[in-house]
């Protein structure tokens, strides 16, 4: 595997689960993989449980991990070509990058969407920056327009906690005070239309996500009429994606409190898991009552970004053999 950004990149997604499973039974089993390799992590914004998980799984493969905070441990990097350097940022990914991938074997990435410019977004253009010039297999750590890890890890947890072959996994927008990107609702319509469930997105008017992730969801904007009957509700907020008005790419539109996910909610489902990527706003996305109840399974899922992100690291090992 060079690269992880989409669902494609796994290949067969029955095995990639089932590799999982033997991954998540036996961590250590391939504790020789990694031995001698280094993986750099790069982050250019926060994070808890994706470097905390990426860390994890490589040590568990036998590998060094090294965290990079981008400013914070570095130069300010300039990410975009052509331009006069002559503010604060006094080193060019152009160069960077090549260096990083002199001193590692894999790269992860995080570098979340400007939100200023789609197309500077949607091209990916940092990660490919880093796939064309690092010469190494790079994994998105949540980029612009996807998160792979998480969506993957969303899979497996549905995957052990299901009760029917083909579940309905529901996955609606919820208000948040800041605009956020569109990353891993995006990822997860696009692995969800994968996987064997029956997948529906909820959200405002305004909100539709880019098409190629939507693919062939089905798309409800009553809220309450998609969650009927549901047996996972997945929550999240984005902000507008831009499709329908590119003008709009990156603002909220609603902060309407309807939405926060409760217990009123909860009750028109089938005794849904409740789900959310974290870190998650309590009582702005999704209610106390509803994220303390039994039915939440955040923490398991979380648990299991440790499982995703080994398996990844572990085809890009097994592939340099
Ligand atoms: N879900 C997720 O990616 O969490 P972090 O932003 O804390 O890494």
């Amino acid at each position: 595997m060079r690269s992880f950004f989409h669902v494609s990149d796994i290949g067969d997604l029955a095995a990639a689960l089932e590799e999982a499973k033997q991954v998540k039974a036996t961590p250590l089993a391939w504790k020789s993989l990694g031995q001698d390799k280094t993986i750099i992590l790069i982050f250019f914004n926060s994070s808890l449980r994706t470097r905390l998980s990426s860390q994890k799984a490589a040590l568990n493969l036998g590998m060094n991990p090294i965290v990079l905070n981008v400013g914070a441990d570095s130069w300010k990097l300039e990410t975009q070509l052509g331009v006069v350097m002559d503010g604060d940022k006094s080193e060019h990914l152009r160069e960077a990058i090549p260096v990083i991938g002199s001193y590692c074997d894999i790269i992860g990435v995080r570098s979340f969407a400007g939100l200023q410019d789609r197309s500077f977004d949607y091209a990916e253009t940092i990660l490919n920056q880093f796939i064309e010039y690092s010469g190494k297999p790079v994994i998105s750590l949540e980029s612009a327009t996807v998160h792979p890890c998480q969506a993957f890890a969303d899979l497996i947890t549905i995957e052990e906690y299901k009760t029917k072959r083909r579940p309905k996994v529901v996955m609606t927008w919820a208000p948040h005070p800041r605009a956020l990107p569109q990353a891993v609702p995006n990822s997860f319509a696009e692995w969800m239309n994968a996987a064997d469930v029956d997948f529906v997105i909820t959200q405002p008017e305004g909100y539709e996500l880019d098409p190629r992730f939507v693919g062939d969801a089905k798309v409800e904007y009553d809220q309450m009429k998609a969650l009927e009957g549901a047996d996972f509700v997945y929550a999240k907020n984005w902000s507008c994606p831009g499709v329908t008005n590119p003008d709009d790419y990156g603002k909220i539109l609603s902060k309407d409190m309807d939405w926060v996910v409760d217990a009123r909610h909860m009750a028109v489902t089938n005794d849904a898991y409740f789900m959310h990527c974290l870190p998650v706003r309590r009582n702005m996305i999704v209610s106390d009552e509803v994220i303390d109840s039994p039915r939440s399974i955040v923490i398991p899922e979380a648990a299991n970004r440790v499982v995703s992100a080994q398996v990844v690291m572990k085809r890009m090992l097994e592939d340099m053999l």
